[in-house]
């Protein structure tokens, strides 16, 4: 698979974004889990408090029941009444008594405990109350208060309708601990028990009186007043107080579904362990009847220390986990548009610490596409600027290595190009050497041999011409002999003269000088009446060694060349000049004839090559002219286009000298 690698950006937002996240969510979670135990905790707090104030509401009402039964037994009134055993005054006091004060019970006993009369239940006396262990402190003469368990047959007795108040079938409930009853027939009750002292402080009887607290609401409305002042949380109360008997609700403001007092169910398994069972105060979370509660449960112990029941309050959670819970995404919200912030400024960032790299990048792939004049444009000082400046400095020497090698190239080529030329040139010339060599060793022998005869011819044909009359029919046809044979052994002569040169005579000659006195030897002759010349010579030229009499046969034969090409009429131009790396002389020869055909070209310096009518031309001019300008160490060269005439150039170094054989 191919994958597109990523680039530096991106992996410098990854890297730093892992950080932000992990960073983040490290801070969230850890910052969510503290807001959320702080605000619980405080809530927590608050309850313990609030159970604390509850205790004063319950405390305060068991203090009234108690403070209306000792007021109402220090009368002196009751004293007598018991004195002198009115029951009439007793029961007519007594039960005004429990009716303006809202006691559930209120009775009176001997002082053996034996019931005398019974206010709510007057039927009903004589039974004895000494084993209750609130009355029996009592009997011993003072006064005692405290919750209680009051058994149905107990309350029977005081009232039925109290059995029938008391009495209550459980209702499920959910996390309850399972228990074997299926319904509760004792009550729970405020007892308070004073005895009644006479005078002399004989104890006459016990006046006892009793706040049934089953179905009794007043004591947890009264905490839910004063501690939680009725608030509510989404139509739902937060404070809720609740008296158990044993795990049994009895008294309590926790509502159930239908919107009922919560009566008849019971407390969780685990609080009513922890308080019941261990007698431990239960301070945490805990499920009351259908919701979750922050809760405080303190027990309720009888008169002897035993647990009895439990007094609870409880705030409702949700108010608290909702604070949590909008203070937690704020929270969140305030990491995510921090974190969409550093993305923002990672990216400016990133883009000004990239930007220059991408430069750079574009530019290595221009001078790889073969743009060597590209500049990286960074202008920041740092690390990157000084890279780019470097950069630039790496492509500038580049550049000018690149064009030193192009140059380079160029002269090679060049200097290749001269050498090829020279060394053609050169094998040109060793190869017309050799030919001329060859042919005139064969010319030389033929002409040694043909030389005497031709003498011997010459010198009797004269003699004949001598003594024959001038009228002579033949003297004309030998005066022809005379001219043919003299011909002949003029070509004899170039011919010797062209394989064996004569031995040069070296003098310091003058070109210039040299050429006019050429000129002057064949100017006055007819075939130069027509012909214009035109002199270019160079003034500062050296002398020259050279064999001058050998020279000045090369130019006559040249330009008497030339004359015969032009037949008479046109311009010869004769030029001198310096060679450019001033070793050389050159020597031109322009006429305006109509120049050599291109096959001719090769052979024109050859011996005999003629194009010239039988004797008018001998084709030796040129080869001995060859031959001498070699011995000179120069070069002879033609240039001509046919039909624009042909310039002859010489060339003799100037340091040359003449070769020997
Ligand atoms: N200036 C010139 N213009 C044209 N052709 C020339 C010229 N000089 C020499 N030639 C040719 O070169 C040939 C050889 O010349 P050369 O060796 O002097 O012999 P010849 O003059 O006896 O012919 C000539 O026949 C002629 O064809
Ligand atoms: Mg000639």
């Amino acid at each position: 698979m191919n994958v597109q690698p990523l680039s530096l950006r991106t992996k410098i937002i990854i890297s730093f974004l892992v950080v932000i996240i992990v960073g983040g969510s490290l801070s969230l979670y850890f910052g969510s889990r503290l807001v959320k135990r702080t605000i619980i905790s405080q809530a927590q707090a608050k309850v313990e408090h609030d159970l604390a104030a509850a205790w004063m509401v319950f405390n305060e009402k068991l203090n009234d029941v108690k403070e209306i039964v000792d007021f109402t037994a220090s009368r002196e009134s009751i004293q007598d009444a018991i004195k002198h055993d009115r029951q009439d005054i007793l029961f007519k006091y007594l039960s005004r008594v429990r009716n303006e004060n809202g006691l559930d019970i209120l009775t009176l006993t001997d002082n053996k405990g034996k019931v005398i009369l019974r206010t709510r239940n007057p039927e009903v006396i004589g039974d004895s109350q000494a084993e209750d262990e609130v009355i029996s402190m009592a009997l011993k003469g003072g006064i005692c208060s405290f919750p209680q368990i009051v058994t149905r047959s107990e309350l029977l007795k005081e009232a039925p309708e109290l059995a029938e108040q008391a009495y209550m079938v459980f209702i499920e409930t959910p996390k309850a601990a399972q228990r074997p009853e299926k319904r509760e027939e004792n009550g729970m009750m405020l007892k308070a028990a004073s005895a009644v002292v006479d005078e002399n402080g004989e104890i006459l009887g016990v006046l006892y009186g009793g706040l049934l607290i089953n179905r009794n609401y007043e004591i947890v409305d009264r905490v839910k007043e004063i501690v939680y002042k009725d608030e509510k949380y989404k139509g739902r109360e937060i404070g809720t107080a609740t008296i158990f008997q044993h795990d049994l609700r009895i008294s309590t403001n926790v509502k159930d579904e239908a919107g009922n007092r919560a009566i008849g169910t019971r407390v969780s398994k685990e609080v009513s362990q922890a308080v019941l069972v261990e007698g431990k105060p239960w301070i945490d979370r805990a499920f009351v009847v259908n919701d979750w509660y922050i809760t405080a449960y303190e027990p309720i112990r009888n008169i002897s220390g035993d647990i009895i029941g439990i007094l609870y309050v409880g705030v409702l959670e949700r108010p608290y986990i909702d604070t949590t819970n909008r203070v937690i995404l704020a929270f969140s919200v305030i990491a995510i548009l921090s974190v969409v912030l550093l993305l923002i400024l990672l990216f400016i960032s990133t883009t000004r610490i990239i930007h220059p790299i991408k430069e750079m990048v574009f530019a290595t792939q221009r001078i790889a596409e073969g743009d060597l004049s590209h500049k990286v444009d960074v202008k920041s000082k740092d690390e990157v600027g000084i890279l780019a400046d470097s950069f630039n400095q790496m492509t500038t020497d580049l550049k000018t290595a690149n064009e030193k090698l192009i140059e380079w190239g160029r002269t090679l080529e060049k200097k290749v190009e001269e050498r090829t030329k020279e060394l053609r040139e050169a094998q040109a010339h060793l190869f017309q050497t050799e030919k001329l060599a060859s042919l005139g060793k064969l010319a030389a022998g033929v002409a040694h041999e043909i030389n005497n005869p031709l003498g011997g011819i010459l010198i009797y044909s004269h003699l004949l011409l001598e003594d024959l009359d001038k009228n002579s029919p033949y003297h004309n046809n030998l005066e022809k002999i005379v001219k043919e044979t003299t011909r002949c052994k003029d070509i004899v002569k170039g011919l010797l003269e062209f394989a064996r040169p004569k031995e040069p005579e070296a003098t310091l000659t003058n070109v210039n000088e040299l050429l006019n006195k050429s000129l002057s030897l064949i100017e006055s002759q007819s075939l130069f009446q027509n012909i214009q010349v035109e002199k270019r010579y160079s003034a500062d030229l050296p002398l020259i060694v050279a064999d001058s009499a050998q020279l000045q046969q090369v130019f006559m034969n040249i330009i008497l060349n030339a004359a015969d090409a032009m037949q008479g009429e046109g311009r010869l131009t004769l030029r001198t000049s310096l060679s450019s790396d001033g070793e050389d002389l050159i020597i031109d020869f322009s006429d305006t004839g109509p120049g050599i055909r291109e096959e001719d070209m090769e052979k024109i310096f050859d011996p005999f090559f003629t194009t010239k009518e039988v004797g008018h031309g001998t084709g030796l001019g040129l080869s001995i002219s060859y031959s001498i300008i070699r011995k000179h160490q120069g070069t002879i060269d033609v240039q001509s286009t046919f039909g624009e005439g042909a310039t002859f150039t010489i060339k003799l170094p100037i340091a040359g000298g003449i070769e020997d054989d």
